[in-house]
């Protein structure tokens, strides 16, 4: 799982309790995963079918900066399945887990499922090549 994304958590964002407001949360994710999905399958013509079991397991506060670790959990023949995983940056301490959300690829006129064409083997390879063009040499 590599964590290529962070977010700031702002006074805006937070609930009563003054700590980050799980919905916000769930926005941010279902945001990263699509983008994680969109760039995964090569197409923007996707829409957010299932989103599984997700736990809060500690707060983050004001200020803190919290990381977005993605995983492709599975393809299909017209989907894929990403896990989330949600830390915070200084203490690595996870705040949240998404470890089934789905997106389907539509077409964009019928609305109806369409095939991908990717497969668990194309996105490693995919994967591994964008690794390797990442300009983040020390
Ligand atoms: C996405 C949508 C077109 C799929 O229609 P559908 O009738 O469920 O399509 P299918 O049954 O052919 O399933 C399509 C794929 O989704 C998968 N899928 C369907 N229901 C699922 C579920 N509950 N959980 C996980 N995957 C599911 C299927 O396994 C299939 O994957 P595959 O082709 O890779 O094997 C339709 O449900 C839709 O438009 N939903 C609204 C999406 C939306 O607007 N999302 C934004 C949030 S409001």
């Amino acid at each position: 799982m590599r964590f290529l994304t962070r977010r700031l958590v702002m006074p805006n964002d937070l609930n009563y309790a003054h700590s980050l407001f799980g919905g916000r949360l769930l926005q941010w994710i279902d945001e990263e995963a699509a983008i994680y999905a969109i760039c995964q399958l090569e197409t923007n013509c996707l829409v957010t079918k299932h989103i599984g079991e997700i736990s809060f397991e500690s707060p983050a506060l004001q200020g803190d900066i919290v990381e977005f670790g993605l995983a492709t959990k599975g393809v299909g023949r017209t989907s894929i399945s990403v896990s989330c995983l949600v830390r915070n940056k200084a203490t690595k301490k996870t705040i949240c887990l998404a470890d089934d959300i789905v997106f389907v690829k539509v077409d964009p006129e019928t609305r109806l499922p369409a095939p991908h064409g990717k497969t668990m083997e194309l996105l490693a390879q995919q994967t591994a090549e964008e690794i390797g063009k990442l300009n983040i040499g020390v």
